[in-house]
C-alpha cells in the first residue's frame, strides 16, 4: 500500500472512528473486535463494530453496519468513496465476501478500502478490486 493510504490525516480520523466502534464490539463467540468507518467527501466518519447473535448466522459484521448507518444518516449508494476496518492486534483482517458484495453495489466506483490494525502492517483495495465477477443486476 502507499505510505499516503494509511498515513494521511484522513487515514488517522477513520482508524480513529474505527477503533472508538471495535471497542464496542459485541463478539462473545468469535472474540474478533471490528471496527469498521466510512466517509463521504466532507461529511464526518460514520462507524460501527460487529454484532454476534447465539444463532451464529444473524451475526452482523462491521463494515456492512456502517454502511447501513451511513444510508440511515442520509449518505446515499455511490457517495461513501472511502471505507477502513480495523482490529486490535498486528494482523489486519481482509473483509469477508458478504460485505465485498455490498462494498461493490454501496460505495462510490473510486472508493478505497483499508484495513489496518495496531501494528505497521495494513491492507488495500480499490472497490473493483475487491470481488472479480460480483452479482450485479443494475
Ligand atoms: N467480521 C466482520 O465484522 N467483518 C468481516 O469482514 C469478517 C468477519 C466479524 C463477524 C464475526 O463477529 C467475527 O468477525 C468472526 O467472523
Amino acid at each position: 500500500m502507499s505510505d499516503d493510504a494509511t498515513s494521511g490525516a484522513r487515514f488517522q480520523c477513520l482508524k480513529a472512528a474505527a477503533k472508538r466502534a471495535s471497542a464496542n464490539a459485541w463478539s462473545p463467540h468469535s472474540g474478533f473486535q471490528v471496527g469498521a468507518a466510512v466517509s463521504t467527501p466532507g461529511g464526518e466518519p460514520v462507524a460501527a463494530c460487529n454484532v454476534e447473535s447465539d444463532s451464529y448466522g444473524l451475526t452482523q459484521c462491521a463494515e456492512r453496519n456502517a454502511i447501513a448507518a451511513a444510508i440511515a444518516a442520509g449518505t446515499r449508494p455511490g457517495e461513501i468513496d472511502a471505507l477502513l476496518i480495523y482490529v486490535p492486534g498486528e494482523t489486519p483482517l481482509p473483509p469477508c465476501g458478504g460485505c465485498r458484495q455490498w462494498m461493490v453495489e454501496l460505495l462510490s466506483p473510486g472508493a478505497t478500502i483499508t484495513s489496518c490494525c495496531d501494528g505497521d502492517q495494513a491492507l488495500g483495495w480499490s472497490r473493483d478490486d475487491l470481488l472479480p465477477g460480483a452479482f450485479r443486476i443494475r
